[in-house]
């Protein structure tokens, strides 16, 4: 292996190191760090080669430059240094012939005296372009990321493996440039005939030709975290987080395998295919029956039209007690069309633990805007025609891949940048694998804030959980175990001791306070050695009402989980002291933002309607998803907790509350507490409790939003009760005196009517009147599209003038 001497066209040998962590799958592979000619190894262990290898060559009178400035988000390797031309030049890598997996690194900064903004070019692996007239700047911009990481497929029969970086001929000063190249040999994982799937008729065999080069648009690991390169089974592949992309509230349940479940690759599923941690995880409906009989599990995947797309469904049984055939059956849906009716993991897979996988291949037709992005469904229903004894769906992983399908051409326009600033943070941008494509403004909402579009999937949760109050009886006579909560993982609550938590407050000094109120106080506290910050609520010498509350939040906090609702990390309770301990909340709560003490900092209308959308989000969660559901009974803007990405979480459970349903009644008696201004009419009067009451605080919230002022305000005799001044402004046609001065002239004509209908009617006095939460969050999401897109055509419209101007 070490002797120089050998035939060159052999000198790939050098690349065939074995990947010491995978033993079973160990493949060709170099990563190449472009513009650099020497090696160093990144921070997760992988060697990036220099250009001075002998097994590639570069295009001599090329350059090699440094990024300018590097983010800090940004890893040196590969991203720190590129190669650049402003005339085509090309790589030649000696790499055994037959399939392998091509990524193309590129981040999109200022080399030298070359602008990110010039570099246009396009990619081409002999005779299949890879990318086309691609802007990495505008790419980035759009789908706000900070570097770009393409992967494909792509089968060369010769030793030598081209890659050639042609400018636009199109721009005048334009550029390509390259970061880094990974090439890593990939056995062929598209084997036989593959179900074509339409609507009209049964499903058609295709077959993927041995030469077709492919394009990864998706790899999600599905109900699980993000799998890096490393952790792959040998091909150096990232694993995506699904939950961005499920569609509205139904995020079903994720759980990991359970203690005594082993998993075991049968002999036609090598390793390969997809690392253990995929199958390890994954993600279901949930536990009731009828709510799962009524919804579909759905994720959103945006994707280029004019091409076939093969998806590729990783299932495996990974928890008790599902092993028998006909326990969980469910239909799987793609783009609308039934692609299989009946599938049953353990059926096809042989046994809990078991791997398997199966492929479809769907065509979305080109669309008349020929530029627009296509949401691509992916939905899950149980069989209900299989009468299987649990009503559920599972899924593990998936991957979408684009086909060339004939054509030489795999690149789809550049993504159309947003006018509105949209934040990605809870996203890597590495697991990133998406396509250059012209992305809708809806789309690009879509990725960053993990929002469904128009909401058609939600309209029939929000139906079918009206539905579901009202038929629960009829529907769980005859359905099966509708108790599922041993699929459900439970949560880790941790225990502290009140010393630690003295540590942590540098004994409860005054200077770490962050809020206060009847409870007693909240500081901000740092355990695990200055490592994490903490929220630590404090009850002081609390009294029968007041610890009943600390349990109720214990008890209610720690049997949920969700991102809009705010984490507990665990609790105390010795020396006759009552802690509990959150996640920290760097932003602190909305209303302060709002009008309160934090006010000098303006949120702009968007981030306005996230934040709403993200809280009606956790409250639809309470009342939907947990069983029994739980009214929060003190939704208001204080309890509305902001993440240091602005991300809204429900919290302050002390006051919540079992709902009506489990007791087969339609409201729950129940002494009258809450907070001032944002009570339900028909509670204080009735005092009966429902989730209605929940709904009509947020109303509450919505106009304190829109308004910016508080929903009592003593200080402004006038204008005291918001709900009754917003009332009056409406009766009177003064529309305008509405909405916040800070916002006048942000907030479009469309959303403004949306939002306020919404919080008009979630303030409705008779409850029956009020919509459900399920129905406010699908208006809110319809209320950010508009915005949205009214404000990206108007800025397209300036553009336009502006350019006929000019
Ligand atoms: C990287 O290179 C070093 C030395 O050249 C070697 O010891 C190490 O195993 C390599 N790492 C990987 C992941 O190949
Ligand atoms: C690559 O393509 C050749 C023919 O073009 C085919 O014979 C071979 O099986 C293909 N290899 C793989 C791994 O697909
Ligand atoms: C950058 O500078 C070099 C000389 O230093 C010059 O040859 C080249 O044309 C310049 N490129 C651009 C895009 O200005
Ligand atoms: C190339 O991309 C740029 C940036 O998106 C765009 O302005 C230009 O019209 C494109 N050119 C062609 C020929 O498609
Ligand atoms: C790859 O490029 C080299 C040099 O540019 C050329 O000689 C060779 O024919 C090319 N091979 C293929 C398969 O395109
Ligand atoms: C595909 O077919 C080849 C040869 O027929 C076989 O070696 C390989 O294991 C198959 N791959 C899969 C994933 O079934
Ligand atoms: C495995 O553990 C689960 C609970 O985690 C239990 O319900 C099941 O009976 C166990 N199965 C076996 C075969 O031990
Ligand atoms: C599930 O999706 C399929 C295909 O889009 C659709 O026909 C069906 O009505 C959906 N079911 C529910 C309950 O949303
Ligand atoms: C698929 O169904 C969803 C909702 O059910 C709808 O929003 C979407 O437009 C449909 N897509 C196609 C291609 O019909």
């Amino acid at each position: 292996m070490t002797n120089l001497s050998l035939d060159p066209l052999l000198s790939y040998l050098f690349l065939l190191l074995s990947v010491s962590s995978t033993p079973a799958a160990a493949f060709n592979f170099i990563f190449l760090n472009c513009g650099s000619s020497e090696s160093s190894t990144a921070p997760d262990g992988r060697n990036w080669t220099g250009e001075s290898t002998s097994s590639i060559t570069v295009t001599p009178n090329t350059l090699s430059l440094q990024a300018k400035i590097l983010d800090s988000s940004v890893p040196y390797l590969p991203y720190g240094t590129a190669r650049l031309s402003s005339s085509p030049f090309s790589y030649s890598f000696r790499f055994p012939p037959g399939r392998k997996l091509i990524r193309l690194h590129l981040y999109a900064g200022d080399y030298g005296n070359y602008s990110a903004a010039d570099a246009l070019f396009s990619v081409k692996s002999g005779p299949h372009t890879l990318l086309n007239n691609f802007s990495a700047l505008q790419t980035s911009q759009a789908l706000v990321i900070s570097y770009i990481v393409r992967e494909y497929s792509v089968n060369s029969s010769s030793p030598l493996l081209n890659l050639t970086f042609i400018p636009s001929t199109s721009h005048p000063s334009s550029y390509a440039f390259i970061n880094g190249i990974e090439v890593v040999s990939s056995p062929d994982i598209f084997n036989g005939s593959i179900p074509l799937i339409t609507n009209i008729d049964m499903p058609q065999p295709y077959t993927v030709e041995p030469d077709w080069t492919l394009e990864t648009v998706y790899r999600l690991n599905v109900g699980g975290n993000f799998i890096g390169p490393m952790e792959d089974s040998g091909l150096f592949r990232s694993w995506e987080d699904d939950s961005i992309y499920i569609y509205g509230a139904g995020f079903g349940v994720t759980y990991a395998a359970d203690s005594n479940v082993s998993i075991r690759y049968p002999a036609n599923l090598p390793e390969f295919i997809a690392p253990l941690q995929v199958y390890a995880t994954a993600r279901s409906m949930g536990p009731s029956a009828t709510i799962n009989s009524n919804y579909n599990l759905t994720w959103i995947l945006p994707v280029d039209s004019g091409f076939y797309y093969l998806l590729r469904f990783h299932f495996c049984e990974i928890q008790y007690p599902i092993t028998l055939v006909n326990q969980r059956v469910f239909n799987i849906f793609i783009y609308n069309h039934t692609a299989f009716e009946g599938f049953d993991v353990i059926a096809e897979s042989g046994g809990i633990g078991v791997p398997t996988y199966t492929d479809f291949v769907v065509a979305i037709p080109k669309q008349a805007e020929s530029d627009d992005m296509v949401d691509l469904f992916v939905e899950l229903h149980p069989d209900l025609y299989a009468q299987p004894e649990y009503w559920d769906a599972i899924l593990n992983g998936l991957e979408v891949f684009k086909l060339e399908a004939g054509g030489d051409t795999l690149a789809g326009p550049n993504p159309m940048v947003s006018i509105t600033p949209s934040r990605d943070q809870n996203t890597n941008a590495i697991t990133r694998i998406i396509n250059s494509k012209k992305v809708k403004i809806r789309s690009i909402v879509e990725i960053a804030i993990g929002v469904g579009g128009p909401v058609v999937a939600l309209l029939a949760f929000a139906l079918l959980y009206l539905l579901h109050s009202k038929k629960k009886k009829s529907l769980t006579s005859d359905s099966p175990h509708s108790d599922q909560s041993n699929l459900i993982s439970s949560t880790y609550c941790r225990q502290f001791s009140f010393a630690e938590l003295v540590q942590a407050t540098d004994s409860f000094d005054d200077a770490l306070i962050i809020g206060s109120g009847g409870f007693g106080k909240v500081y901000r506290g740092t355990i695990d050695g200055g490592a994490k910050i903490i929220a630590i609520k404090r009850g002081g010498s609390l009294s029968g009402q007041g610890i009943d509350e600390f349990r109720n939040e214990i008890k209610t906090l720690s049997k949920l989980t969700h991102h809009h609702l705010v984490s507990l990390l665990g609790y105390c309770h010795d020396s006759a002291e009552l802690i509990i301990v959150y996640e920290y909340m760097p932003l602190g709560n909305l209303g302060d933002h709002l009008y309160g003490k934090k006010k000098k900092e303006l949120i702009p209308w968007v981030r306005r309607l996230e934040i709403c959308i993200g809280a009606a989000k956790g409250i639809h969660y309470l009342h939907t998803g947990a069983k029994p559901a739980i009214i929060h009974r003190d939704v208001k803007t204080s309890n509305i907790l902001l993440d240091e990405d602005w991300v809204a979480k429900i919290s302050d459970f002390g006051l919540s509350k079992d709902g009506p349903e489990d007791l087969g009644l339609s409201h729950v008696s129940s002494a009258v507490r809450g907070t001032m201004g944002y009570l339900d009419p028909e509670y204080i009067m009735l005092m009966q409790l429902t989730e209605k009451s929940d709904v009509y605080a947020f109303g509450v919230v919505l106009l304190e939003v829109i308004s910016g002022r508080p929903a009592l305000d003593p200080a402004n005799a006038e204008e005291e009760n918001l709900v009754d001044w917003i009332r009056q402004c409406r009766r009177e046609g003064d529309v305008e005196v509405i909405v916040d001065p800070d916002l006048r002239g942000s907030v479009g004509e469309r959303c403004f009517e949306i939002f306020m209908r919404t919080a008009e009617s979630c303030v409705l006095d008779k409850r029956v009147e009020r919509p459900a939460m399920g129905n406010v969050l699908r208006d809110l999401e319809l209320a950010l599209h508009l915005q949205l897109k009214d404000f990206a055509e108007e800025a397209i419209n300036e553009e336009k003038a502006a350019g006929h101007e000019a």
